[in-house]
């Protein structure tokens, strides 16, 4: 049995910290009272983001934040951090997320998502932490036989690497506490995370060209870009574009306090779905996020994308019954926020 600590005794080791979930999370942590030690290469953020999440909580709670600078696969570098710290929970976002690039580099994602994860869970042994938070993805889901997906609907083969990195370490972890039982493993599975701090100080900050929807449209109603490619009008969904359970980050980040005040004093493997149990539309999604910016967003109908599903969207009591935990922005929060941090950092973080 994991031992039961207070908050304020907690000391949550967050990779990957300076992403986007990551770094809501961060916020919520603070705010709730938590120590947190991010590790982070910033191989796809800003360090700028520090500046943001101090804004948002305040000196206080920002004096229980510290920032390394490391790629968790450097095992000296987070030997150390754990030496000097002696982090009580982790929680692992770190990790390559394109999953088209995934396809062309598979062996950077292996190495990368699955790499570090040894690494970290190999110092966390040598430590003698054994409690531990994973971003886990639907896409370990596939092609739903039917919906809602709830947790124990059926895993299915991936379709590209980035999917099996996730599938992968779920399964690493669940042998680790098989090994070991005193490990205390929580798998959230994320469903469609959008949306941006309501501050507007915080958001989604992609390199280059998004691969992401929400991210597109957005660049799309600023004007960077011509118009949304919809990947798809003939699925078998109500207007016939691919439907999906997108997520507030913000409930997302909440999603992970509630696991670790749940996790408090427990061992075992728990797998949660974090979503809010709606699907949405492509041209749904078009159609409120220029309501959000005040002006019709220009889109084309293009091909289906390889590897796509049909409609994805989660069953989410289990999460409600036993952790207490529901997300509560809509669709239209999602896109006001979204809308709020493109508008006001056209050029992301280095705006
Ligand atoms: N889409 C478009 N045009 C775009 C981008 C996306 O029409 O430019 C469509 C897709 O076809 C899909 C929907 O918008 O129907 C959502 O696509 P996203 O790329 O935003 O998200 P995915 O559902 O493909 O993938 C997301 C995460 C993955 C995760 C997966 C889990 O990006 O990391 O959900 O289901 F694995």
């Amino acid at each position: 049995m994991s031992e039961k600590i207070a908050p304020a005794d907690t000391c949550v080791l967050v990779t990957g910290g300076a992403g986007f979930i990551g770094s809501h999370t961060v916020v919520e942590l603070l705010s709730g009272g938590y120590k947190v030690v991010v590790v982070d290469d910033l191989s796809n953020a800003s360090r700028k983001v520090f500046d943001r999440i101090k804004t948002i909580v305040g000196d206080d709670a920002a004096a229980n934040l510290t920032f390394y600078e490391a790629d968790v696969n450097d095992r000296p570098a987070l030997t150390k951090i754990f030496d000097e710290h002696h982090p009580d929970r982790v929680i692992h976002f770190a990790g390559f997320k394109a999953v088209g690039e995934s396809v062309s580099k598979p062996i950077e994602y292996y190495s990368n998502n699955i790499g570090n994860t040894l690494t970290l869970v190999d110092v966390m042994r040598e430590h003698g932490c054994k409690s531990i938070i994973f971003s886990s993805s639907a896409t370990v889901y596939g092609d739903p036989d039917s919906l809602p997906l709830t947790e124990e609907s059926p895993k299915k083969m991936a379709t590209n690497p980035y999917g099996w990195t996730k599938w992968m370490i779920e399964q690493i972890l669940t042998d680790l506490h098989t090994a070991d039982p005193e490990w205390n493993v929580v798998l959230l599975r994320y469903f469609n995370p959008i949306g941006a701090h309501p501050s507007g100080l915080m958001g989604e900050d992609p390199k280059g060209i998004p691969n992401n929807l929400v991210p597109y449209v957005a660049q799309t109603a600023i004007g960077k870009r011509d118009a949304v490619h919809v990947f798809g009008n003939d699925y078998d969904t109500p207007d016939g574009t691919g439907v999906r359970d997108y997520i507030h980050v913000v409930d997302l980040a909440t999603g992970h306090v509630a696991a670790l005040a749940w996790m408090n004093g427990r061992q075992g493997v728990e797998i949660f779905n974090l979503g809010t149990g709606t699907g949405t539309s492509v041209l749904q999604i078009i159609e409120a996020f220029s309501k959000a910016c005040g002006h019709e967003i220009p889109y084309v109908i293009e091909a289906r994308r390889p590897g796509d599903v049909t409609a994805n969207y989660a069953d989410c009591s289990k999460a409600r019954d036993l952790m207490g935990w529901e997300a509560k922005f809509n669709i239209e929060d999602m896109c006001r926020d979204s809308w709020n941090w493109q508008s006001h950092n056209p050029n992301g973080y280095e705006g």
